[in-house]
């Protein structure tokens, strides 16, 4: 695990970014797995400009996104399919039919997660980007989550419902409780993981990720058993790490 402290989240969403950049021009064909939610914002926003100012080129890239909640029609202002298209894929040169995400309107969802894991059996996914969440939670795999898991439906934990309010006018009563995320295992067959973490309200987590003990309690410490993965951390979410 390779740890990038940087002082805050302007610098974080830099360096996030031009890691993103230097793998899509090194591979022009690469499977991205993207993740949603407020860390990656502001990177990219990086994409997009870089986008635009160097015309990196998205044409021949497959993305395949963590989670989607369940219950929300695709084009509800809160998915993570609305989430990726306004933050990121209506301002780059991506192929519709090369974005993937799970699809949490379905009357079926378990059958959905099964048809999303066995897409991701079909492929490799080359550089994988991940949040955390203030519990240690990668994609929707709260505490608990077996290693080994795939792609399925999971319940949001008390915590992240919380967490994710602020989304939902802050009222927890509209958060979606369920969504379809890739499992740990699913995610654990990446490449390369890329993890982003900014905000003392991260602090725990990373700190428990990089220092404490490797748990199903904390989904976050599988990445431990990788063999490639960059941790970017700026300073309020690096400061209870000892080393
Ligand atoms: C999002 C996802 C989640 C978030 C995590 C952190 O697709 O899978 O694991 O990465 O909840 O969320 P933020 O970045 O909003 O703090």
């Amino acid at each position: 695990m390779k740890i990038i402290r940087v002082k805050d989240y302007d610098e974080l969403s830099r360096v996030a970014a031009d890691i993103m950049i230097e793998a899509v021009k090194e591979n022009p064909e690469i499977t991205l797995g993207l993740a949603t939610g407020g860390s990656p914002v502001q990177m990219y926003k990086n994409l997009v400009e870089d986008h635009k100012e160097n015309q990196t080129s998205y044409k021949g890239v497959k993305s395949y996104n963590l989670d989607e909640y369940i219950g929300l029609p695709q084009t509800h202002e809160q998915t993570y399919y609305t989430f990726m298209h306004k933050n990121l894929f209506d301002h780059i040169d991506i192929d519709e039919k090369n974005v993937h995400l799970p699809d949490g309107s379905v009357e079926d969802v378990k059958a959905e997660a099964d048809r999303y894991e066995a897409m991701l059996k079909d492929t490799v996914i080359d550089l994988q980007l991940l949040g955390i969440g203030t519990n240690g939670h990668i994609g929707f795999n709260e505490p608990g989550s077996s290693f080994e898991g795939l792609t399925d439906v999971v319940s949001l934990t008390p915590e992240t419902i919380e967490a994710n309010a602020r989304y939902f006018e802050g009222n927890e009563d509209l958060v979606p409780t369920e969504a379809i995320s890739m499992g740990v295992g699913s995610i654990m067959n990446a490449k390369k993981v890329l993890l982003i973490a900014s905000g003392a309200n991260k602090a725990e987590a990373i700190k428990w990720m990089v220092e404490g003990e490797i748990s199903e309690e904390l989904p976050a410490s599988a990445l431990r058993n990788h063999d490639d993965v960059i941790v970017v951390v700026d300073e309020d979410a690096a400061s209870l790490l000892t080393k």
